[in-house]
């Protein structure tokens, strides 16, 4: 079955497929919302250490397992661990990409709705009212049909992707949009930059005040760097499995890290800097939605750069859902012998259907749980970002330690590699860093939710 696996056409579809699937929605909604609500510079310094730190060393992780295994998560912690329950950290991926696809295509279909609303001249009468956009925006994802028919279409688009293969679906789109991405955010940055005022974005973005910095915000910020480079739940393990043996995967994952983070910076000068120099909030919850339509149509040209704006998010949003709905397709094609169209086509619809519960809960009518006071919609990311995709993590990091072994990891690793400077020593330190500081951050949480304890603030 492996000789006839699908590979990746070259070394740089490779680096843009996965950088598509770090990049998305994380970067340009979440990052900047979090850091405008925790203190600016210094969450995006806690922020950066994260990636850098147990970011690396897990990306690379997922890579070499993917690639020596030539398997999607669960047939890959199998192979290199036969008869044993570390299969189960696989199984645990598929989980994360039901819970999490069925979320993240909900905000698909909302920016989908929002290119449209942009287009059409829309933020005109929202200029300058953030109130008024939040009413906007308020109004859609309450609704019961509206916001189902968007994301319905995001998903068919994410299928209709995927449907067409590695080389010819994931691999062709992502070489498409990721060039687009980053032109469009470059070009809006400036144009932040260059407005007056607009310096003042700069600086809260990075000037730290460690005043604001709060164990809080440091658990937040780690659990954020396994959401954006889609680490923890096998996406990266399943991008490996393409590769053959000339990829140099130490490169390629820094260059998905630097990519990412360059990206979610972009981001963040985009958007804070148009805020200051427009007088908006920068706290202000749902900052994309609601701020920025208030904000685009003050500037000369709004319309365009609102429309803009909404388009990248869009290719961003997308290349991860391909890669979110790729893990489970691989499974049903490596573990069930499915073919791809089906695989995708029905799971596809599965994900759409609890994504639908997920929209309803944002007050069109059906909110199946209210588990620790929060809708299905939030429920679902707070499962995904601050338990699945740590603990899958963490586990991925003491399964190379503990079981596989780290000089199995670096002969894979070699691989592909001129020189080869690897350090076996570095590689447990990192690794076990990343293992241990998820694996505290975690206890914590669940001592805080079950018995009120907090080890740290
Ligand atoms: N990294 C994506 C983002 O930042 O929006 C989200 C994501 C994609 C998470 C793929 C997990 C994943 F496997």
């Amino acid at each position: 079955m492996s000789n006839q696996r699908e590979q990746w056409g070259s070394k740089l579809g490779f680096i843009l497929a996965a950088s598509g699937s770090a990049v998305g929605i994380g970067n340009i909604w979440k990052f900047p919302h979090m850091a405008g609500q925790n203190g600016g510079a210094a969450f995006t310094l806690v922020y950066l250490a994260c990636i850098f730190v147990v970011g690396l060393s897990l990306v690379i992780a997922e890579f070499v397992i993917g690639r020596r295994t030539q398997l999607s998560p669960v047939g890959a912690f199998e192979k290199l661990a036969p008869g044993t329950n570390w299969k189960w950290v696989g199984f645990l991926g598929v989980a994360s990409a039901f819970v999490i696809l069925s979320f993240y295509g909900v905000v698909g279909g909302w920016i989908m709705k929002y290119i449209i609303i942009s287009v059409t001249g829309g933020f005109k009468e929202l200029a300058g009212d953030p109130a008024a956009a939040s009413s906007v925006f308020n109004n859609f994802i309450n609704g019961t049909w509206s916001p189902i028919f968007f994301q319905v279409i995001f998903m068919t688009v994410c299928i209709w992707v995927i449907v067409n293969g590695v080389k010819g679906g994931i691999e062709k789109w992502s070489k498409i949009m990721m060039p687009l991405i980053i032109i469009l955010l470059g070009a809006l940055a400036v144009r932040g930059m260059t407005l007056p005022g607009g310096m003042e974005g700069i600086s809260f973005l990075f000037k730290p005040r460690f005043e604001d910095l709060t164990a809080s915000s440091v658990v937040l910020a780690l659990g954020h760097s396994f959401f954006t480079l889609s680490l923890g739940m096998g996406t990266m393990i399943t991008y490996g499995s393409y590769l053959g043996r000339k990829q140099n995967l130490l490169n390629s994952a820094l260059w998905v890290i630097a990519l990412d983070t360059a990206i979610a910076m972009l981001a963040g000068i985009a958007i804070f800097t148009m805020v200051f120099a427009l007088g908006a909030n920068p706290e202000a919850g749902n900052g994309i939605f609601v701020v920025l339509p208030s904000v685009f149509p003050q500037l000369p040209g709004g319309t365009v750069w609102g429309t803009l704006f909404f388009v990248l998010l869009f290719m961003a949003a997308l290349t991860s859902a391909i890669s979110i709905l790729e893990v489970v397709t691989a499974y049903f094609i490596d573990q069930k012998g499915w073919t791809r169209k089906k695989a995708t086509i029905q799971f596809g619809l599965v994900i759409t259907i609890v994504g639908a519960f997920c929209s309803f809960s944002m007050g069109g009518g059906i909110n199946i749980t209210e588990f620790l006071g929060m809708s299905f919609f939030d429920f679902m990311d707070y499962l995904s970002s601050k338990y699945m995709l740590p603990i899958g993590g963490m586990l991925t990091a003491i399964f190379v330690l503990k079981k596989w072994g780290v000089d199995h990891f670096i002969e894979e690793l070699k691989i592909g590699m001129d020189k080869s400077i690897v350090s076996k020593e570095i590689i447990i330190v990192l690794l076990g860093i990343a293992a241990t500081v998820v694996g505290f951050i975690i206890i914590n949480e669940v001592l805080d939710i079950a018995f009120g304890i907090k080890l740290i603030q």
